[in-house]
C-alpha cells in the first residue's frame, strides 16, 4: 500500500540521492533525481548497465517540458496533449544544464508523464524530473508487480512503492522527434496508427541498424527470459508435441488458439488472451513466472503481423532470441 507517509519517504530518498522503485502504467522504474549524477550512477550499478545508454526523464506535467527539452517542436506538443500521461516517451533536443550520464552524452532526452496514479502522486511531490529505467537487471524481464522488483534489485533500491501490478505490461513506445520525420524507437501499445492520427503524417519504425546504437531497447539481448525460449506456429504445435521427447520435456507452451491444444503429458498449456492489450498485460509476468520453474524450455505460439501486435512481437522476438 502506498500511503501519504510512504511518499513523503520516498521524496526524503529521492532528494538524498537515494532510488526508488515506482509503479508506472508500463513497467515499474528505477527511479533517481536527474539532477543528481550520483545518484543516477547508482542506478547504473544497480541494474549493471552500460553508461553510455540513456535514460528516460519522468515529468509531472507539460509545463515542467521545457526545463528539460529546447525547440520542441508543435508536433511534439500535439503529441503530448493527446498521449500524456500515458505510455509514450518522446525524444526532444535537450536542454544543456541535462547530465551526460542521463542522455549517454547524446544532445537528445526522453521525456514521459506517466499516468499511474502512484507515479503521478510521486512526481508532483517531488517536482523535479526523476530519470527511470525498468527496474530490472540488465537484459533481465521488466518487471510489471513489485514483487518483481523485489525479485530483481533486493537491497539495491532504497524503496519500493506497490502500485500493483501495471496496466499496459510492455514499456512505452518511444518516438524520436528531432528529424523531418517523427520515428518510432521502440514500439509500444501507441500504435503508429493512433500516432498517425494526431500527427497528421506518416509514422514509421527506426530501421534495426539505425537504432542499435541509441536504444538498447532495440537490443536483441533484452527481455530474455533464462530459459530457452522459442517462437512457433500455431500450424507446428500438433508436430511438436508429438515430437517432444522424455528429455525434452517439461516444456511450457504459451498459446493462444485454445483449440490447438492436445493431451500431453510433457506439456503444460498456459493459455494466453486473444486480445493485443490483455496478452502484453500478462507477457512479462507470465514469462517471469515460467523462468522461476524448471522447465526445459518456454514456447510461445508466434502472434498475429498485424500492428496492434507490433509491441508483443517485438518482445517475443527478443526473449526468443538466441543468447
Ligand atoms: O515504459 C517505459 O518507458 C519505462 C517506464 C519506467 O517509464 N521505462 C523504460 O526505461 O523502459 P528503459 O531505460 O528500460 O528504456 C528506455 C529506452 C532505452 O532503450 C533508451 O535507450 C531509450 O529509452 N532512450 C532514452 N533516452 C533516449 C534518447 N535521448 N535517445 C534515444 N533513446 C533514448
Ligand atoms: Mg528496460
Amino acid at each position: 500500500m502506498t500511503t501519504d507517509n510512504t511518499i513523503t519517504k520516498a521524496v526524503t530518498i529521492l532528494r538524498e540521492g537515494g532510488l526508488v522503485a515506482f509503479p508506472t502504467e508500463t513497467v515499474y522504474g528505477l527511479g533517481a533525481d536527474a539532477c543528481n549524477e550520483a545518484a543516477i550512477r547508482r542506478i547504473f550499478q544497480a541494474k549493471e548497465r552500460p553508461y553510455d545508454h540513456p535514460l528516460i526523464v519522468h515529468i509531472a506535467h507539460l509545463e515542467q517540458m521545457k526545463d528539460w527539452a529546447r525547440d520542441i517542436p508543435p508536433a511534439a506538443m500535439r503529441l503530448a496533449h493527446a498521449f500524456w500521461p500515458g505510455p509514450l516517451t518522446l525524444i526532444l533536443k535537450k536542454q544543456p544544464h541535462v547530465l551526460d550520464i542521463v542522455t549517454g552524452g547524446q544532445p537528445t532526452i526522453g521525456l514521459r508523464i506517466p499516468r499511474h496514479p502512484v507515479a503521478q502522486v510521486l512526481l508532483h511531490a517531488f517536482g523535479g524530473g526523476v530519470a527511470a529505467p525498468s527496474a530490472n537487471r540488465f537484459t533481465h524481464i521488466s518487471p510489471t508487480t513489485a514483487a518483481d522488483v523485489q525479485e530483481e534489485l533486493h537491497e539495491r533500491v532504497d524503496l519500493i512503492l506497490d502500485g500493483g501490478a501495471c496496466e499496459v505490461g510492455l514499456e512505452s513506445t518511444i518516438i524520436d522527434m528531432t528529424g523531418e520525420h517523427p520515428v518510432i524507437l521502440r514500439p509500444g501499445m501507441i500504435t503508429p496508427q493512433a500516432l498517425e492520427n494526431v500527427l497528421g503524417k506518416q509514422v514509421v519504425y527506426a530501421k534495426p541498424h539505425q537504432s542499435e546504437i541509441r536504444t538498447p531497447g532495440m537490443h536483441h539481448l533484452h527481455y530474455a527470459p533464462t530459459t530457452h525460449t522459442s517462437l512457433i506456429a500455431v500450424s507446428e504445435i500438433p508436430a511438436f508435441a508429438q515430437a517432444l521427447t522424455e528429455a525434452a520435456a517439461p516444456v511450457a507452451v504459451m498459446i493462444r488458439s485454445h483449440l490447438a491444444i492436445v493431451p500431453s503429458d510433457k506439456i503444460k498449456w498456459i493459455k494466453m488472451p486473444v486480445e493485443a492489450a490483455a496478452y502484453a498485460h500478462d507477457l512479462y509476468h507470465t514469462l517471469r513466472a515460467l523462468d522461476n520453474q524448471p522447465f526445459k524450455q518456454i514456447v510461445i505460439e508466434a502472434v498475429p503481423e498485424t500492428a496492434e501486435w507490433d509491441a508483443v512481437r517485438d518482445r517475443l522476438f527478443k526473449a526468443s532470441a538466441k543468447r
